[in-house]
């Protein structure tokens, strides 16, 4: 409450999800984390409005509609649809899920890049990129490689060496190649708009330690870039791309960091609209307001978060956020998630499998306000579940319940027999309630767990079903149960925020109307419900099944740097073993003409190949790439084939071969060589 007693308002965001990818395990860390505390503060009695919306723009999520055949605004609605389901399936009680791709979100970005304009924040001026011939637009570092200028090592990103470390410009990199079309890139102008951050260095340098606004762990690290000056940032992009026109251009797109954070104002205005018409957007939002907002974020886009997006608000004379609260990476049993060890949990993997509330409880568990990473650790997880939520928590109703429901006619005792106890349990609300705002999850849930500890002893002590065997229907049973019930009462009081499947459950069970904190104080005397089992144990065997069908459901992650957060967490980079000079010796691979190219009748997978490798003999070869080409594409075409492979017997004939192509992210192009090779040349 206020000084003057009235809720607060609040304001909460989650970073938005990209609109190409899966929500998965590394995801949910963060929603999770920011559905406890909304429930939490809500229950709390504060007015708190919960947004989110997809991040719809983008190089990434242009091409990747691309290759699924759609149009980039069909690919946002489909994956809208599956995020917005996945959540729900988590409990994440968004108030309101929209896109960034909004009529409200091209408005707010305009009105806001044109404040800034007016107010001298904006400059223009020519860059110079690589550009790619053949599918006629500029590559950022992530769409090109090639071979380090330092180190020589081959196959490098266009940014920085991942052998040697070194940071270039792409156009540095020797014989770079598009990896959209394997195009040579040429060196291209184009004028620039930038948003001239250095504007804004003394205001950020005050902004980022004010009282409460960052974790001082963050804050000490953005004195680094401070100290290192901050630079003008780019914030237009040139057609083809997939986002909103900067206004007073007719070709220039603003970059996905521009419009994203301003989604999370477009989305509270469309919420006002459509559910709270009463409220004000400028309330919120007006330099001068006195809600309060809330950003949970990833700690990687922290940049983004505390330095461009309160520039961009100040520059157009909005509000700034009141605190961003950042959360570290998720690993799953102690490494990053794997698709090839199936720790790569997609949402939807784990909802086939198992209850959402194990997920949320153990997060719970492991979450407090620092910016430090947490381990998913699949044994832990079944182990903590089962002994804290099904060993303690359920036991105490369904040790007492059952008296209750048989020998009293469901009726609680008129008067508590134990008022300390349940005096004690009452106090513990505040620690809990204050842990719980201060974003100290894990130091909420041991301290309900003691309780929990508590009250199974006192069950243990008491012995009910001892007392019953002797004295049945006593009203001694019917006090210690109804003691018990009280105190059951409280723990799921106070796990409501992470359990509110299990709360509501036990809300019914127990035949109360209010659930939320202050119910903490009322002590129940009332008829209470049928008891039925509340949650079961996590059999191992199902979390099995889950990380099994998570080594089928490979999903290509996303393609772009860009969405760097979902790589740099996720990405499947297994440590592959060396292999010796003799090895690869082994291999041959030969420069092949491709003769003729068919599709294959009852496979749609499946090309069909004649290839001159040179040899007396054709070589017949059946390569899984139909999504990617058309036949007519690849004839005539000049490719490498693996000539010693082992002959493999396949339905519709024998494979003699393989063909070299490479594949990332979804995206398959097959190694082209120059035509002018010749068919039999030995590659090495
Ligand atoms: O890193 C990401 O996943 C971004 N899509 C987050 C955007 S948050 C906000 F600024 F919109
Ligand atoms: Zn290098």
């Amino acid at each position: 409450m206020t000084a003057d007693n009235q809720p607060r308002k609040i304001l909460v965001t989650n970073a938005l999800p990209y609109a190409n990818g899966s929500i998965h395990m590394g995801h949910l860390l963060g929603y999770i984390q920011a559905d406890i505390w909304v429930r939490a503060m809500r229950s709390m009695g504060h007015d708190v409005i919960y947004v989110c919306a997809d991040d719809a723009h983008g190089t990434a999520i242009m091409l990747r509609a691309e290759a699924n055949g759609v149009s980039p605004e069909e690919q946002i609605k489909g994956v809208q649809v599956e995020h917005e389901r996945d959540f729900a399936g988590f409990g994440v009680s968004f108030d309101h899920y929209d896109s960034t791709h909004s009529d409200t979100n091209r408005r707010l970005s305009s009105e806001i890049y044109l404040a800034n304009k007016h107010a001298g924040n904006i400059s223009i001026r020519p860059v110079s990129q690589l550009f790619d011939p053949e599918k006629q637009m500029f590559l950022s570092d992530r769409f090109i490689k090639g071979t380090c200028p330092k180190c020589q090592a081959d196959d490098q990103y266009g940014d920085a060496c991942e052998k040697c470390g070194t940071t270039y410009n792409a156009t540095e990199l020797l014989n770079p190649r598009s990896t959209l079309s394997g195009a040579t890139p040429v060196e291209k102008s184009s004028d620039h708009y930038f948003f001239n951050l250095p504007n804004f260095t003394e205001f950020l340098q005050q902004w980022t330690r004010d009282e409460g606004r960052l974790p001082v762990s963050i804050a000490n690290k953005l004195d680094e870039w401070f100290d290192a000056g901050l630079a003008d940032w780019d914030i237009s992009r040139d057609a083809p791309y997939f986002g909103f026109k900067i206004p007073e251009t007719d070709d220039k797109y603003f970059y996905v960091w521009v419009d994203a954070p301003i989604g999370y104002m477009a989305s509270f205005e469309n919420y006002i609209k459509a559910k709270r018409p009463e409220l004000d957007f400028n309330d919120y939002w007006r330099a001068d307001s006195t809600a309060e907002v809330y950003h949970f974020i990833g700690k990687d886009i922290v940049y983004f978060h505390a330095l461009f997006w309160p520039a961009m608000l100040k520059g157009a004379n909005y509000r700034t956020p009141t605190s961003l609260f950042v959360n570290g990476f998720l690993t799953v049993n102690g490494e990053k998630m794997s698709k090839s060890r199936g720790t790569f949990i997609k949402a939807e993997t784990y909802l086939k499998h198992l209850n959402p509330e194990y997920l949320r409880y153990y997060f719970a568990s492991k979450l407090s306000d620092k910016v430090e990473d947490s381990d998913l650790n699949l044994d832990d997880f079944v182990a903590k579940v089962n002994s804290d939520l099904v060993g303690k928590v359920v036991n105490i109703a369904s040790r007492c319940a059952k008296f209750i429901n048989t020998q009293f006619d469901n009726k609680l005792s008129d008067t508590c027999a134990e008022p300390e106890l349940l005096q004690k349990f009452i106090d513990a609300g505040e620690r809990i309630t204050e842990h719980y705002e201060n974003r100290e999850f894990s130091t909420a849930i041991r301290e309900i767990m003691a309780l929990a500890d508590l009250a199974n002893q006192y069950i243990d002590e008491k012995k009910p079903w001892a007392v019953a065997k002797e004295n049945p229907n006593s009203t001694e049973v019917q006090d210690i149960c109804s003691v018990g019930l009280n105190l059951f009462h409280k723990i799921m009081v106070y796990l409501s925020p992470v359990l509110p499947t299990l709360a509501s459950q036990s809300q019914a069970f127990l035949n109360v109307e209010n659930f939320n904190f202050d119910a903490r104080f009322e002590i129940l005397t009332h008829s209470i419900n049928e008891f039925t089992p509340l949650m079961q144990r996590i059999d191992p065997k199902k979390v099995q099944a889950m990380v099994d069908d998570s080594k089928e459901n490979l999903q290509p992650a996303s393609t772009n740097k860009e969405n760097k957060k979902e790589s740099k967490k996720v990405e499947n980079t297994e440590n592959t073993p060396f292999i010796s000079i003799d090895d690869f010796a082994k291999v041959q691979m030969k420069v092949a003409k491709v003769l003729e190219c068919n599709k294959v009748e009852g496979a749609d997978k499946l090309l069909q190949f004649t290839l001159d490798v040179g040899e007396e003999q054709t070589r017949n070869v059946f390569s899984g790439i139909a999504k990617f080409y058309q036949p007519e594409e690849l004839q005539g075409k000049t490719v490498i084939c693996v000539t010693n492979l082992a002959p493999r017997k396949m339905k519709f004939g024998v494979s003699e071969g393989m063909i070299l192509s490479a594949e990332k992210d979804g995206q398959l192009a097959v190694v082209l060589l120059p035509d002018s090779m010749v068919a039999g040349a030995t590659l090495a």
